[in-house]
This record gives structure tokens, C-alpha cells and sequence, in this order.
């Protein structure tokens, strides 16, 4: 005996005409619902496609696609000649929607484990992908040489070589390992294989597969404190017990590490242009830290993120250079030198390393785009990107110029600015008696400008508050503006109110 109970219940059926979803959608979604929350149940009837599109206002043969999906599906079943039914279907009482607390569903609680929790508090994220005046690290994205980077695209596009669009060989092409080995060595002083090299999806991911492939859980682990703040992270994330170490004026202090946290199997350092102070490590700590990693069987990774950015002297070459036994992972990535999205960096290791290291990459998240590349190949050996990273030198220091001479004019009386002498960010230091700094950051970030706090790089040091700028994004023409309202935000903020600053517009 069949039920009639279809009928009654379809023609309370309504369309949501703002909902911007296709009738034939609409109509689906409702019957599955009502058989997924009981109020239609196996065996009823329903009615026939030609009433339900009378009831309905639509085409019967909208309604008879339906029906026939539905049928496809399991959720009904037609019986010739007799009608339309509900099929034999497992009721699941699904909660009509979803829950405002979005922490529970169905009474369990939905939370990612502690440790998971801590690690998403990262500020590693904070607003992440902005390109606002003065966001610190955000190369010219404004004058990037988008037609000879096009140019390089099509060349390898009319190649018509297959294999690019494939996985690639794990630890990156040959082209681009070769264009590789002769920039570290033109600008780093670096003399190594190209089966040194192994290219990553960033410096990011070279810092995790160092770590998948030489800590385990509990392994001691050195940061630079201020520093890296995506390093210190993911190492945490990777379960390392992370020791926090101060920087002095010769950079990263080793006797400090040593006393405190002795057993270091990993050494993250930024010898060239420590991050976020700027400070290069001096040639006599560079070698301390090299008889120390020789001698207690640690690695030092070598993180080279910006060195190419230099405005005084040349730079130091890298400490990779210096290590005769074999104990450093040098670090490159292209984000700064070009542009963060491009998602590749470099990882030059001691041959006994390579091939794990390119296991591991292939195992976590498979090669990176052996297409990207190849366009990144072509562009460094035509020349296009010596000729780019020349040009930008003289672009970001005269856009740091024109930073420092903006801030002192219109925020000079709250903040101490030196130029930088290398990289793409300059600190302000708040003036003695200013506020703090979170509020000066908070209210020039109000105001539409995007720069951050010094102590957000820090852990366990208290140094003097300071806010950075990154004068790289900025084009020449909007930073005197942008300086002008920093200027007031701060005076806003630190003296009562005496500025009206007109948020800016991106
Ligand atoms: C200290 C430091 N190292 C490395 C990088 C580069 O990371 P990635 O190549 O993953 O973009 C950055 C980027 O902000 C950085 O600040």
C-alpha cells in the first residue's frame, strides 16, 4: 500500500526566486532535504511531474529531470505506470542548519588538537598578501618586467616540450638548477654542484623539509629572537623544542645559545640581513658559529632571503662560502627578488642530503611547477633577471630615500629613522615617552597604511619599540603622501586627537 503523504508535503514547496540558484537546482535540493530530514519517508508517493509543475508554476520537463536525477541517485524510484516514489533511503538527521557556534556539530566538539591551536595563533598571517604603503617585505610589484617575463613564458610555451607539463624530476629542472648555481656564484661567492640544489616552493618549504628530513620531536632548535616569525612556527608545528636566542651588534649570540640551551641539532640565522634588525653578522661570529656547528654535529640554515638588495658596500659573500666541512644548508628564495606569488625558492645542501630532501619535497606536496620553471630559467639566463634585481637596487633606495626624508618631515618628532643600508625595510624607533608601539602601529594601520610592530618578531626580547616600513611596494609618487598620514595617525593617536587623517584609498 503506498502512502500518499509526497503530495500534501511538495506543495508547501517554495522557490527562493533571490537565491540566484537555478530552479531545476532548487527543486532537487528540496526533495533530498525532505527525504534527509524524515519528512518524506520511504515509499510515499509523490506527486505526478505534470501536477507538480502545475503546483509549481515550472515545465513538466524540468520536473521529470528532476525526478530522473533523483531516481539516478537513489533517493527515488519510478514504478511504471504507477507514479513516483520515495526510495529506500537511510534517514540522517541532519541539523536543519548549520549551528551558529560553529565549535559544535551534532554535540561533538569541532576543534583542531592543542598543539594545532597554538600553532594557528601564529602572527606569521598577519594580513598576510597585503600590498599596502608600507607593508615590510612586498617587493615593486609595480615595476616588475611583466613583457619580459611574458616574453619568457612564450618562449617556453612554443618549446612544445611535454615534459613540463608533467611532475617534473623530484629536486627541480636542470635549466634552473644551472641558472641557479651561476647566480649564488656571481653574487654569493657560493661554489657548489647543481646536485646541490634542490628547488622548493619557497624558502617556506626548504625550512620544513630541512626539518622533516634532520630533527625529530624534541630536537633543539635555534631562532634568531627577533626573527623569522614562519620559521619559528613551523618548527614548532614540526614538534621541535624552539630556543629563543637574542641578536647582539655581530648578530645571532652563540655564547648566549650556548650557555642556555645547549644540544642544538638545527641553527636558523639570517647572517646577511638579520630579520627584522638589519644587522650583518660579523665575519668573526660567522666563523665562531661555523667551529661551533663543526663540532657539535649541528646544521646551520642559512636563510639569504634579501641579499640582494644592497645600498653601501657589497654584501658579505655567504657563510655557505665559508664552510669547508659541509655543515651549512643555504636557503635562497626568489619572493623578494622578484615576486612572492612566483612560489620558488632554492635549498642547497651537502650532497649526502640531496636526495631525502627531494623525497621528502615529493612526498609532502610533489615538485614545484616544473612549467614556472622553466620560465624562471629562461628569464635568469637571458639576463632579464640581473638586469631586474640592478634596477631595483636603484629603485628601493631611492624609494628609501624618499621614505626617510617623509617620515622625519611629518612623523619626525615621534620616531628616530636612520636609512637602511641594505634590504627593503627601515625601522622607526618610537621616541622615548611616545606610546606604545601597538597603539602607533594600530593607528597608522587604521589610517589605511600597513606597517608593523617590531615586537611582533619577538618572543622572550624587549627591545625598544619600533615600527617597520617597507618602502620596496611603494611607487615614488605616493610615499610623501603616505608618510604625511602616518605623520597624523601617530599624532592622533599619541597626542589626543590633534589630526584628522583621511583613511587612504587602495
Ligand atoms: C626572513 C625571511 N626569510 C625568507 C622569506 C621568504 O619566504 P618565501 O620564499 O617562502 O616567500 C621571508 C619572506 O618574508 C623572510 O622574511
Amino acid at each position: 500500500m503506498t502512502k500518499q503523504k509526497g503530495g500534501a508535503l511538495m506543495s508547501t514547496f517554495r522557490f527562493a526566486e533571490s537565491s540566484g540558484m537555478p530552479i531545476y537546482r532548487q527543486l532537487e535540493n528540496g526533495i533530498r532535504k525532505m527525504i534527509l530530514d524524515g519528512n518524506l519517508s520511504a515509499g510515499d508517493r509523490l506527486p505526478s511531474s505534470r501536477q507538480l509543475a502545475t503546483d509549481l508554476g515550472i515545465s513538466r520537463q524540468t520536473v521529470k529531470n528532476v525526478f530522473e536525477q533523483l531516481t539516478i541517485e537513489g533517493f527515488l524510484n519510478s514504478r511504471r505506470g504507477s507514479g513516483t516514489f520515495v526510495g529506500d533511503v537511510a534517514v540522517m538527521k541532519l541539523p536543519p542548519e548549520m549551528p551558529r557556534d560553529r565549535r559544535r556539530l551534532n554535540g561533538y566538539r569541532v576543534q583542531p588538537s592543542k598543539h594545532a591551536r597554538a600553532i594557528a595563533a601564529t602572527k606569521a598571517t598577519t594580513r598576510l598578501g597585503s600590498v599596502a604603503a608600507f607593508r615590510p617585505g612586498v617587493p615593486a610589484l609595480d615595476m616588475f618586467p611583466r613583457k619580459a617575463w611574458s616574453a619568457a613564458h612564450s618562449r617556453v610555451m612554443r618549446s612544445g616540450n611535454d615534459i613540463l607539463f608533467s611532475y617534473g624530476p623530484p629536486g627541480g629542472l636542470p635549466e634552473l638548477k644551472r641558472a641557479i648555481r651561476l647566480h649564488v656564484r656571481d653574487h654569493r661567492g657560493i661554489r657548489c654542484d647543481e646536485d646541490q640544489i634542490v628547488v622548493t616552493a619557497g624558502a617556506q618549504q626548504a625550512f620544513v623539509l630541512i626539518a622533516l628530513t634532520l630533527i625529530k620531536s624534541g630536537s633543539v632548535v635555534w631562532c634568531e629572537d627577533p626573527g623569522h616569525i614562519a620559521v619559528r612556527d613551523a618548527m614548532r608545528l614540526l614538534c621541535a623544542d624552539v630556543k629563543h636566542v637574542p641578536v647582539d651588534r655581530h648578530g645571532f649570540d652563540l655564547e648566549y645559545a650556548r650557555q642556555r640551551h645547549p644540544r642544538a641539532r638545527l641553527i636558523f640565522v639570517t647572517p646577511s640581513h638579520q630579520h627584522p634588525l638589519g644587522i650583518t653578522m660579523s665575519l668573526n661570529r660567522r666563523l665562531e658559529l661555523l667551529d661551533s656547528a663543526q663540532q657539535h654535529g649541528c646544521w646551520i640554515v642559512e636563510d639569504d632571503y634579501d641579499s640582494e638588495f644592497r645600498y653601501a658596500e657589497r654584501a658579505l659573500p655567504a657563510m655557505q662560502a665559508l664552510d669547508g666541512s659541509g655543515h651549512v644548508l643555504y636557503v635562497g628564495s626568489f619572493s623578494k627578488s622578484l615576486f612572492p606569488a612566483l612560489r620558488i625558492g632554492y635549498l642547497i645542501s651537502p650532497p649526502g642530503l640531496v636526495d631525502a630532501f627531494a623525497a621528502a619535497q615529493t612526498l609532502l606536496s610533489q615538485n614545484v611547477s616544473p612549467l614556472q620553471q622553466q620560465v624562471l630559467a629562461s628569464f635568469m639566463l637571458d639576463g632579464s633577471f640581473n638586469a631586474h634585481i640592478r634596477n631595483m637596487c636603484t629603485l628601493y633606495q631611492s624609494r628609501r630615500d624618499l621614505l626617510v626624508q617623509g617620515l622625519r618631515q611629518h612623523a619626525g618628532s615621534f620616531l628616530d629613522i636612520e636609512p637602511c643600508l641594505a634590504g627593503m625595510h627601515l625601522i622607526g624607533w618610537l621616541r622615548d615617552g611616545t606610546a606604545n608601539e601597538l597603539v602607533a602601529a594600530e593607528a597608522i594601520r587604521s589610517a589605511g597604511i600597513d606597517c608593523l610592530p617590531l615586537s611582533i618578531y619577538c618572543v622572550e626580547q624587549v627591545l625598544r619599540p619600533g615600527i617597520l616600513f617597507g618602502f620596496a611596494c611603494v611607487p615614488d609618487s605616493e610615499i610623501n603622501a603616505a608618510t604625511r598620514v602616518v605623520g597624523a595617525a601617530m599624532a592622533d593617536a599619541l597626542h589626543g586627537g590633534r589630526h584628522n587623517v583621511p583613511p587612504r584609498q587602495h
